[in-house]
């Protein structure tokens, strides 16, 4: 058994040059296999929305269905630094609904840090919830609760300006306490930037390879989700094809009747199978 990864831990490994592994998680299953990989952080993402949930974006995920993903989760990962993703409009309303549905992850699902989109904009949130000893990883970048805003899952950062908006909310975001940073969908020189100038960890999805570490969405890089797949994943797999080749042989199996095999069948006591078959007239 491994232990714990802390904050303590993703520290000491950005001071070593070591880099830090994060991959989204969303069951137990999943989460057994990446525990056992030493995944260092597993994102409860509310991309579970799209990915398991089967909706066109993340807008829809509920408070309470990110809290059973996330005990999920923590059951299968004693050691992973957890975090859960705050979902649309759980931070947004009010601090006082921010405290309150942050400390939901803290409490009924043991994560060790929340996650949270936004740049300047959330800042007083990052600053509320850390008050409240509640450790923030900011997310800034192609942040897809703002789809409606952005326009579309699209990169970011990609002019001088756009680039300098985002290495000023990277530097806010850790002035108001953040613990980490997340940065999705933009070119390596911002994330090179941002990284060189951060006194946090900085993980990076779609950013480069200057990151202090890399997350990819678990079902995207096991080729298990491909409604549409962005240009940052690299597949390691290609689950779709394995199980759709299992699911149409065992369709095939019952319909030609060469499954359940003797195998797969329950024995009687010896002679009993005989004398059952025998009394009702079945030999
Ligand atoms: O929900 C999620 O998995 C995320 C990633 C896209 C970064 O926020």
């Amino acid at each position: 058994m491994g232990s714990k990864v802390t904050i303590a831990t993703l520290r000491e490994k950005v001071a070593k040059g070591e880099k830090i592994t994060m991959l989204t998680g969303y069951d137990y299953p999943l989460g057994l296999a990446e525990e056992k990989a030493g995944v260092d952080i597993i994102l409860v993402g509310d991309s579970l929305g799209m990915t398991v949930l089967g909706y066109d974006s993340t807008l829809p995920v509920r408070m309470d269905t990110m809290i059973d993903h996330a005990q999920a989760v923590r059951r299968a990962a004693p050691n992973a630094y957890l975090v859960g993703d705050m979902p649309y409009l759980s931070y947004q309303v009010s601090i006082e609904q921010a405290i309150a549905n942050a400390g939901r992850f803290m409490k009924e699902a043991a994560c060790d840090a929340v996650k949270l989109e936004g740049g300047r904009n959330v800042v007083d949130v990052v600053k509320a919830l850390t008050k409240a000893t509640i450790p923030v990883m900011g997310h800034i970048g192609l942040t897809p609760q703002s789809i409606a805003m952005l326009g579309g899952f699209k990169s970011q950062g990609r002019n001088l300006e756009a680039a300098e908006n985002l290495i000023n909310d990277a530097k806010a975001l850790e002035e108001a306490g953040a613990v980490a940073l997340l940065l999705e969908a933009m070119p390596p020189e911002v994330g090179k930037i941002i990284t060189q100038r951060a006194g946090i960890p900085v993980i990076g999805i779609g950013a480069g390879p200057y990151t202090h570490g890399q997350l990819l969405i678990v079902h995207d890089m096991l080729g298990f989700f491909d409604a549409f797949t962005p240009k940052f994943v690299k597949k390691y797999a290609n689950l779709n094809e394995i199980i759709a080749k299992a699911l149409s042989e065992y369709v095939a199996d019952v319909k030609s009747g060469s499954f359940p095999a003797s195998e797969h069948c329950y024995k009687m006591q010896p002679g009993e199978a005989e004398a059952l078959l025998k009394k009702y007239g079945l030999e």
